[in-house]
């Protein structure tokens, strides 16, 4: 990192990183406005990516894109159920998925395809990923992850801020929509469980058919 190049924890002269959070104060509207920041400096990366392939390539492997900002109260329920102390060093430390982006690709191979093109943007750098689709979850579920870190430049500074990125195919974010609104604030029974991994897998086997039926074209 260069001399004006910062972490968003050591930007202590934009926020008062030091103090209690508070989902109503200045400070907190700061941190989540560097988030946003963040997200629009990656969109954009997506957005060129996309007219690219549009205008100057064969076929285009993005089929389309969402994000979001976690909101203050799932960011405080977050940080008290893994026991941790609400602050803006912890928020900032400790969680990863603050500004999130999903990726939505057409054909399993096309995932693979934007992980290779992420590695290979010089300004971003991934501090974690995880393969949900060579290992699936144990409920199923599969997508691949990746934690990067976008540079975010203000007049005097730029700042490193994570973005978490999920990217997976029409058909397995059709999975997890539909899984994430049976099970969300609700405990289901063993059999349903058992049902739900069963359909992952059928949505697995789908996505690999419809793979080998466009390598075949
Ligand atoms: P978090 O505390 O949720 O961040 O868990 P983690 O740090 O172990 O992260 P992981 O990469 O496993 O999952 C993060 C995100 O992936 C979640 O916030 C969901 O969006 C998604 N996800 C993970 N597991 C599941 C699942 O079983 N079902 C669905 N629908 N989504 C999941
Ligand atoms: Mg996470």
């Amino acid at each position: 990192m260069e001399e004006n190049e910062t972490d968003l924890m050591q930007a202590a002269n934009i926020i008062k990183i030091e103090g209690k959070l508070d989902k109503k104060a200045n400070d907190f509207e700061k941190i989540m406005l560097i988030y946003k920041s963040a997200m629009k400096v990656l969109k954009t990366k997506f957005d060129i990516l996309n007219e690219e392939f549009d205008n100057f390539c064969e076929y285009n492997p993005i089929d389309h894109i969402t994000e979001r900002i976690k909101s203050p109260d799932s960011i405080i329920e977050k940080m008290t159920k893994r026991e941790l102390e609400l602050t803006y060093k912890n928020l900032v430390e400790q969680i990863n998925d603050i500004a999130g982006m999903r990726i939505i690709c057409s054909f399993k191979d096309d995932i693979f395809k934007i992980v290779d093109i992420i590695e290979n943007f010089q300004d971003i750098e991934i501090i974690e990923r995880k393969d949900y689709i060579t290992n699936p979850k144990q409920s199923g579920y599969s997508s691949y992850h990746m934690v990067v870190k976008v540079p975010v430049t203000f007049t005097d500074k730029t700042i490193y801020v994570k973005v978490e990125l999920q990217i997976r195919t029409v058909a397995m974010d059709f999975w997890a929509s539909l899984e994430h609104k049976l099970k969300y604030k609700k405990n289901i029974s063993k059999k349903a469980s058992k049902d739900l991994i069963s359909a992952a897998k059928t949505i697995a086997k789908l996505d690999d058919k419809m793979m080998q039926i466009k390598l075949n074209i």
